[in-house]
């Protein structure tokens, strides 16, 4: 069972070696629909739109024995109640790394250049010409970056900022990363998110969702960033406390925000939509082809090891 409409070539991959049930419609299952796939399909392929919850994995007949997610992060499945029903569960790392760091540095760059506010002007017919002090942003090039979590995505990320841009890279991660990385990107270690956030010009988000992360970012740790800081997230909505930060962002606490994922997604705030120093995408971190389509073959690849009686590549329990 694929819960979701994916890229037609993988579809048609899935299709010519498994008997699959596909979701033509696209629109999000609900818990009685994923409950009902798990009595039926030996495996459920979900992604972040599914809730699979300690409820939905709590049915009384499950015939699965696979959940192949669609995704890096599986913050929307409860492990535990996964390993209840002694589920493997796997994700797809690795191949959105690029795209998840490209937009990660495209949120940096819209909200420190001012370029979601520029491109509202001209489409709104507002722009009356050049002039010296129209829309000044912030110089992105040279300026301290601090990534909250080092893993895959953020040394993706501090690759380009460091290499591309000057960046100076701090990080903070309780697994510490191995040293040749951080010797090649001269990149300082800090004990703590918060000591992290009071150095850096600009924070960007990238450890995963779930219970030990929620809300890390709350009214307290943004209350340390500069005023003139920026805030960034690609990660999980749940990682910060949106409500606090819509309150930083009014009172002028920090300089702007570019968010990807929301606490309530697809909801997304009035008070952020309306705000000019805001950037909001819609959760388009691995949104190419080519990336949707690797995590796509690297489900498959995954299901095949398993049906196979191997142990797959990307197994997380
Ligand atoms: C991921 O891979 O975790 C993306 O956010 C989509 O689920």
């Amino acid at each position: 069972m694929v819960t979701r409409k994916w890229p037609q070539v993988v579809e048609e991959a899935l299709a010519a070696r498994y008997d699959v049930t596909f979701n033509h419609s696209d629109k999000p299952m609900s818990a009685k629909a994923l409950g009902v796939a798990l009595t039926n399909a030996d495996a459920v392929c979900p992604t972040v739109s599914d809730s699979m919850s300690a409820q939905v994995l709590g049915i009384d007949r499950i015939k699965s024995r696979i959940l192949g997610n669609f995704g890096v992060g599986f913050s929307h499945i409860d492990l535990e109640a996964a390993r209840r029903r002694e589920l493997v569960v796997t994700n797809t790392p690795d191949v959105l790394t690029d795209c998840t760091a490209d937009l990660a540095i495209m949120l940096m760059l819209m909200v420190a250049r001012r370029a979601g506010e520029g491109e509202r002007q001209v489409r709104g017919g507002h722009w009356t010409g050049w002039s010296p002090t129209h829309l000044l942003g912030t110089k992105f090039s040279g300026k301290v970056l601090g990534l909250i979590g080092f893993g895959r995505i953020a040394r993706a990320v501090a690759e380009r900022a460091y290499f591309g841009f000057g960046m100076k890279i701090l990080f903070t991660d309780p697994r510490p990363p191995p040293e040749e990385i951080v010797t090649r990107l001269d990149a300082t270690s800090l004990n703590t998110v918060q000591n992290l956030v009071a150095q850096a010009d600009i924070v960007s988000i990238h450890c995963p969702g779930g219970d030990t992360t929620h809300h890390i970012v709350d009214s307290d740790t943004i209350a340390r960033m500069k005023r003139t800081a920026i805030l960034i997230n690609t990660a999980r909505g749940d990682v910060v406390d949106q409500a606090g930060l819509v309150d930083a962002l009014q009172v002028g606490g920090i300089a702007g925000a570019g968010l990807d994922v929301y606490e309530d997604e697809p909801a997304v705030p009035s008070a952020l939509k309306s705000m000019e120093n805001v950037v909001l995408l819609p959760h388009l971190g691995s949104a190419s082809l080519e990336t949707r389509v690797a995590m796509g073959m690297r489900v498959l690849d995954n299901l095949d090891e398993f049906f196979a009686d191997r142990d797959p590549p990307d197994r997380v329990i």
